[in-house]
């Protein structure tokens, strides 16, 4: 069963339709990459995911129910607009939202601890959050969604604001929370960050879903291109748009920039040439990046590589 199931999901804002009859699922153990630029609808499928708005219509099921209280100590979520209360140290920090999702304190305490020292932060579990770094909060308010060892967890942006270290950090979360199980669902511009976790991706532009799949579907979206040495034209070939002759041939090789058909896997082409005994020295095939799909798709605006 599907860890979070969302079907016809429409949202609006008086003229403004933030998401525009959308569906989608997630099954456990799955990364799933929810991406769009700036007002693409990421934040408002998941604050309707957690029930802090209603949608306009269409239904949400997490773990098989509608969204409300009895679901939400199975969900993790990391908010896109960061904070935690100053005044408050981590560890009780932690402990409250632990306790929010129905933990025992004693529970939550040893986990959160667990957490900060994952984090590098377990000397630091006494100190108050208001005294802390940015970084450093952010780890803390990360470790808040983590606490209760969610079936479902959602990060918003989770990547903004993250050094590289701290960054390789999150992903290793990421990669953990999966290995136990939970569905990951984690919302980003940032097309890297996708590219190295998602098992499933969505791309979304103005509400509506443009595409949804495997990292290998999206990338197959855009003609495949490849450099290759050969003894023959490879512009003749079929399944080939364009080859251009790199250099100069030397002792009869030519090395060659090709373009691919839509829809044309190289391998097809590779196939091709060894079934005509067409010698070949060099393959390289280049594959699009989700960047490069993405602009296709969805036009670039508001999305970073
Ligand atoms: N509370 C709100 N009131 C009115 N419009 C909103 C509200 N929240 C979001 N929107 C609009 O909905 C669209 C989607 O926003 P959002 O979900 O925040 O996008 P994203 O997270 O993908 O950047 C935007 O046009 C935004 O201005
Ligand atoms: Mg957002």
């Amino acid at each position: 069963m599907a860890v979070l199931e969302v079907t016809d999901l429409t949202k609006r804002f008086g003229d403004v339709l933030a998401v525009d009859d959308l569906s989608f699922a997630v099954a456990p153990g799955e990364i799933f990459g929810f991406l769009g630029g700036n007002g693409a609808g990421k934040t408002t499928t998941l604050r309707m995911v957690l029930d802090i708005i209603r949608p306009t219509s269409g239904t949400i099921s997490v773990l098989g129910s509608a969204p409300d209280r009895r679901n939400a100590a199975a969900i993790g979520f990391l908010p896109e607009e960061r904070g935690l209360y100053s005044g408050m140290s981590a560890i009780d920090t932690i402990v409250y939202f632990g306790r929010l999702k129905g933990m025992d304190a004693a529970t939550a305490r040893q986990r959160g601890m667990e957490l900060l020292s994952r984090f590098d932060l377990g000397d630091r579990a006494k100190s108050d959050i208001g005294d802390m770094s940015k970084g450093m909060a952010q780890k803390v308010q990360l470790a808040t969604s983590l606490v209760n060892q969610p079936d479902l967890l959602m990060l918003d942006e989770p990547f903004s604001g993250l050094d590289p270290v701290n960054q390789g950090l999150l992903e290793e979360e990421i990669l953990r929370a999966s290995r136990r199980g939970a569905a990951v669902v984690f919302s980003t511009h940032v097309m890297q960050h996708a590219e190295r976790l998602c098992d499933r991706l969505l791309l979304l532009r103005k509400g509506r879903k443009r595409f949804e799949g495997t990292l290998e579907e999206a990338r197959a979206q855009l003609p495949a291109s490849l450099v290759a040495m050969a003894q023959a034209d490879m512009d003749k070939l079929p399944g080939v748009a364009s080859a251009k002759p790199l250099g100069q041939p030397a002792e009869g090789w030519q090395e060659w920039d090709v373009k691919l058909d839509p829809g044309v896997a190289p391998g097809a082409v590779l196939e091709h040439c060894t079934a005509s005994r067409i010698a070949l020295r060099r393959w390289d095939e280049r594959r699009a990046s989700l960047h490069d799909v993405f602009v296709q798709l969805v036009g670039g605006e508001g999305v970073e590589k």
